[in-house]
């Protein structure tokens, strides 16, 4: 089974960008982990990242040509903005999870609100990079249970 992992604008300045909110740990090191824990539980993971509101939305839309299964997403400031991005993720009808490093619900009043968390599973929000290992863990859940559900109506 294969999870996209699909970050947002500024993302790839992790290490650089607002040290202070974000941390230090750099975007390819937080994918490096989370390639790891995927592997190790028999997942094909693959990971996606641009600064473009199209591209992301192209990216949500290609996973349906790529045998993808389900969606970790983490879509940075256009989780306050972005109705495409929103119809995107409501187009594919994949299992998805958005996260986000911040607590968003403890920051400026305009980063609480996300138009993404009603189109997903679930939201996962504040815990640093952890926030990717959280919803990885629970993508992983989503689909083995999928998977299951899927076995038991063959049988
Ligand atoms: C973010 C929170 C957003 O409000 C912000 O625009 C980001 C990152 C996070 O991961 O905490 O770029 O999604």
């Amino acid at each position: 089974m294969k999870i996209k992992v699909i970050h947002g604008p500024n993302l790839n300045m992790l290490g650089v960008r607002e040290v202070n909110l974000y941390g230090p740990m750099k975007l390819e090191d937080i994918n490096k982990n989370m390639e790891v824990v995927a592997k190790q539980n028999g997942f094909d993971i693959e990971f996606y990242q641009s600064n473009h509101e199209g591209d992301i939305v192209d990216a949500i839309q290609e996973s349906l040509n790529e045998g993808v299964d389900g969606i970790i997403i983490n879509p940075a400031a256009l989780t306050h903005y972005s109705i495409a991005v929103r119809d995107a993720i409501a187009a594919v009808n994949l299992p998805t999870i958005e996260v986000h490093l911040t607590n968003i619900s403890r920051r400026e009043e305009f980063r609480h609100k996300s138009l993404i968390s009603p189109v997903v599973a679930g939201t996962i929000t504040g815990f640093g990079p952890f926030s990717y290992h959280l919803g990885l863990i629970a993508m992983m859940q989503i689909l083995n249970e999928i998977k299951m559900a899927k076995e038991a109506k063959e049988k």
